[in-house]
């Protein structure tokens, strides 16, 4: 039998197959059929009135859900709207053999007969990719999109700012790109060791038009760019170019390591307004924009204390602590958002720190226990823990691995992951809107890095998204699934451990492995400090 992935609702074989032509056609309403061509897009389908393929819509289902029917008479999709079609050939695209994720001319493809039904256990199905730490160019993002729709993942977080970096045109404030977005070399040791640099620049920055058209092909293939622009901490590439919004008005180079530094932007108000015309250009640029994420993650407040001017404005808001002062900047921020259509979302120190905006969405990296304090407190929460969720760790505590900041995070762990624990009540795991994995890139300097590093933990991380969690069967159809990333040329990670070629720089196995020590993460997550190990 066929193995899907992620595994639909239902799937049971009906009698009877299909031999589907190239250039057959798609008939149905222009929306949902055209969606379905563009899921297709290797088989060279054409419009047409009583097609092979047949789409209907059912308003009934949910936008993402649908019902596929294949057999002797062709394939009929009935689907609840365009995303819902999209699936569904996703869908109709693994019943076929893995070559058909080649391109190739002419020829046909066998389809079984099939009844599959078929929605998403949660609508926030996501991949973040840190563009500041290294930059990819635009080619990686549109492929990991691709790759992405495959497997029905429908959020990039891209996380275009941080202190070795600030990665977005701005026609407002140039020196961000001109200044920010390079630096003249990179660290490469590992925690612990002496300091060693690669002696050559690194650098990038989408231009404004590449965001238009990045957000145009994430949202044909229903892709939902959600922008990061973390502040107020993570601030080194802004002040390097623009120094006057530090509290101290000190110069910054862009960093060239790794770790947490103690750049802040100032929380006064000329800061806001020019957060709000970078916002303006970046939302400008994406087009609609349902989440913007403004970070809020290893902020270290010292600079904002040791103010005068900063404390004293703290104190005129009524605001107890510098830390309430955080919460309260980023609910500013998270209020110019919603004027302009768009739901803030922050990491999970931002909730720690004071009261945010009731609508902020937030992502507990440090581990679920602040998760389901969020959520108890009736924010919307993704799942998104470091423990199974950041895949920059390595999968194995090996030398083998190419260098990563800690180990082992596995595919199985991926797969085994809850996004709402059972221990939670309803109402904390309604809040749960869904699932997300971190691709941090201090130690991922390129696409083929990239590829190792999100498959195939990704397509566990699809498994859960969309079914809820990781079905028995799982590895035996990872298996089958790893043909298809075979022809769609992705050089993901063999189970068995890496190709010679992709152990690059050996991987220094940790001592404490990151399940545990994430566990003692959740302890302390009651403080606003970091936890995560810096390198
Ligand atoms: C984070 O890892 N600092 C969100």
């Amino acid at each position: 039998m066929t193995s899907l992935l992620p595994r639909p609702d239902l799937l049971s074989p009906l009698s009877g197959s299909f031999e589907l032509p190239a250039g057959a056609t798609v008939s149905g309403p222009a929306v949902l059929a055209d969606a379905v061509r563009r899921a297709l897009v290797f088989l060279d389908l054409r419009p047409g009135d009583s097609g092979e393929i047949d789409v209907r819509e059912d308003p009934a289902l949910g936008p993402e859900a649908y019902r596929l029917t294949t057999g002797s008479r062709g394939v009929e999709i009935v689907a609840g709207g365009r995303a819902g079609a999209f699936y569904a050939a996703q869908t109709l695209h693994q019943l076929l053999p893995a070559a058909a994720y080649r391109f190739c001319e002419g020829g046909s493809w066998p389809v079984p007969g099939v009844r599959v039904e078929d929605s998403p256990a949660y609508g926030w199905r996501g991949l973040h990719l840190d563009v500041a730490r290294h930059f990819f160019p635009k080619r990686e993002v549109l492929r990991l999109v691709d790759l992405m729709a495959v497997h029905k993942l429908n959020r990039l977080h891209l996380h275009l700012v941080d202190d070795q970096g600030w990665r977005v045109e701005s026609r407002a404030y140039p020196r961000l790109h001109e200044v920010g977005s390079h630096r003249p070399r990179t660290a490469v040791h590992a925690w612990g060791e002496p300091e060693e640099y690669e002696e050559v620049p690194h650098g990038g920055y989408y231009t404004l038009e590449d965001l238009r058209e990045i957000a145009a092909y994430a949202r044909s293939r229903e892709v939902v760019i959600v922008p990061e622009i973390d502040v107020p901490g993570h601030a080194t590439a802004i002040l390097a170019a623009y120094p006057e919004f530090g509290p101290t008005g000190e110069p910054y180079q862009v960093l060239d390591k790794w770790g947490i530094s103690s750049a802040i932007l100032s929380p006064l108000p000329r800061t806001v307004e020019f957060l709000t015309a970078i916002f303006d250009e970046i939302l400008a640029a994406l087009g609609p924009t349902p989440y913007f994420h403004i970070g809020g993650d290893e902020v270290v407040l010292d600079h904002w204390a040791e103010s005068a001017q900063i404390v004293a404005y703290q104190k005129s808001l009524g605001l107890a602590s510098v830390a309430e002062l955080h919460a309260w900047f980023l609910r500013r921020l998270a209020d110019v958002l919603a004027e302009r259509g768009s739901r803030a979302v922050v990491w999970d120190e931002a909730f720690v720190s004071g009261e945010l905006r009731a609508d902020t969405i937030v992502m507990p990296w440090r581990g679920m226990g602040v998760g389901r304090r969020a959520a108890a407190a009736g924010h919307d929460v993704i799942a998104c823990p470091v423990f199974p969720l950041y895949f920059d760790y390595a999968e194995a505590g090996s030398p083998e691995e190419p260098r990563a900041i800690g180990d082992a995070i596995t595919v199985a762990d991926v797969a085994a992951f809850a996004p709402a624990p059972e221990s939670w009540s309803a109402e904390e795991a309604a809040r749960v809107l869904g699932v997300q994995a971190q691709l941090w890139s201090e130690r991922i300097g390129d696409g083929r890095l990239l590829d190792y590093r999100a498959w195939p933990r990704a397509c566990a991380l699809a498994e859960v998204g969309w079914a809820g969690s990781g079905g028995e069967d799982f590895a035996s159809r990872l298996t089958a699934h790893l043909e298809r990333l075979d022809a769609l040329g992705v050089e993901y990670r063999p189970l068995a451990g890496p190709r010679p070629w992709q152990r690059r720089r050996p991987h220094r196995p940790s001592t404490v492995p990151v399940a545990e020590a994430t566990a003692r993460w959740e302890e302390r997550t009651l403080s606003a400090e970091s936890t995560r190990p810096s390198v």
